[in-house]
């Protein structure tokens, strides 16, 4: 192999850190970075990254900028925008450019589940069905809920110390972004992934109960957990000044964690070579800074 590999999104949480693992597995000559705003990845540059200007709104730029490119990752478009025009152009021009392999990052979801996350769900299967009618390599990373996510749409502690989400007791194995960067730029350094798909989630779940406990011990008060309604979840979000559309997608999100769409796999294991960070060691490093 000989062609560039290119990270869109790459100013992005997800992106940038792909990038930085990418580095540590192959020179920086053979790797590409697309932004829409280049400037912002001049450190990138600086290393010896090809950084390129791109928009998944712009055909005819992304078929520029895909030049030379060999294999691409595909991170996922905005949520509340036109998403799936945006990933059928980037496939589009990926197809005229001779890209030769196309790696998509959908989301995790349970074997025969029918649950729907608006507008994620449903543009994952579009976008998974114009890959597989693209015919080029395709390699589809489908992702946990990143923990860093999880974390902030649980967001400070109230003052009764109640975490209030509509999650239920399902277990849940959400893994960090960082794993998931590090797994995906893992799949990108090296071959033989043509046609399979990897579930990029934690190998152990745990519980909001158990999210509960483990915050009462590293915030050193005690924290309980209650189901709540999807109603009055939301309803306390918009009271809170979060936009109606808002808060329902973030409930969208803890009923998928309710319905057991993100199940325990191995594959980040396997490909990174050690375990996931586990909720403990995520919560206790985010969690303890906070209240330091
Ligand atoms: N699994 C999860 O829990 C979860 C949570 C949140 C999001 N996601 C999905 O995963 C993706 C990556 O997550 P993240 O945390 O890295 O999100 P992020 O920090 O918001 O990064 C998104 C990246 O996509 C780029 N992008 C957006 N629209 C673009 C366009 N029209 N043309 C070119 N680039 C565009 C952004 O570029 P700019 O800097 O130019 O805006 C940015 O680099 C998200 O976009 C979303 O689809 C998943």
């Amino acid at each position: 192999m000989s062609g560039l590999i290119m990270v869109t999104g790459a100013s992005g949480e997800l992106g940038r850190q792909v990038v930085e693992f990418l580095l540590k597995l192959i020179p920086a000559h053979r790797v590409a970075a697309l932004a829409r705003r280049p400037e912002e990845l001049a450190d990138f540059a600086d290393r010896g990254v090809s950084v390129r200007r791109g928009d998944y709104e712009d055909p005819d730029g992304l078929e520029r900028a895909f030049d030379g490119v060999e294999k691409l990752l595909l991170i996922s478009a905005r949520t509340f925008t036109d998403v799936k025009a945006e990933h059928r152009n980037v496939i589009h021009a990926a197809k005229t450019a001779g890209v030769r392999h196309v790696h998509y990052t959908a989301i995790q979801r349970r074997a025969g589940s029918t649950f729907e996350i608006p507008q994620v769900t449903e543009w994952d299967a579009y976008t998974e069905k114009e890959l597989a009618a693209s015919g080029l390599d395709v390699t589809v990373l489908r992702n946990s809920q990143y923990l860093e996510s999880f974390d902030m749409l649980i967001g400070e502690l109230a003052a009764d110390r109640v975490i209030r989400v509509p999650a239920g007791h399902t277990p849940t194995a959400l893994a960090t972004r960082t794993d998931m960067a590090e797994a995906t730029a893992a799949v990108l350094a090296t071959e033989g992934h043509a046609g399979h798909s990897y579930t990029l989630a934690a190998s152990q779940a745990f519980t909001l109960d158990d999210v509960a406990v483990i915050l009462g011990e590293v915030t050193g008060a005690p924290v309980t957990y209650q189901d709540t309604p999807v109603e009055d979840y939301v309803a306390a979000r918009v009271a809170a000044g979060m936009p109606e559309p808002w808060a329902s997608f973030a409930a969208a999100w803890f009923r998928a964690m309710a319905e057991g769409e993100f199940t325990p796999t191995d594959d980040i294991e396997r490909l990174i070579g050690r375990p996931t960070t586990s909720i403990r060691e995520f919560l206790g490093q985010r969690r303890s800074r906070q209240v330091q």
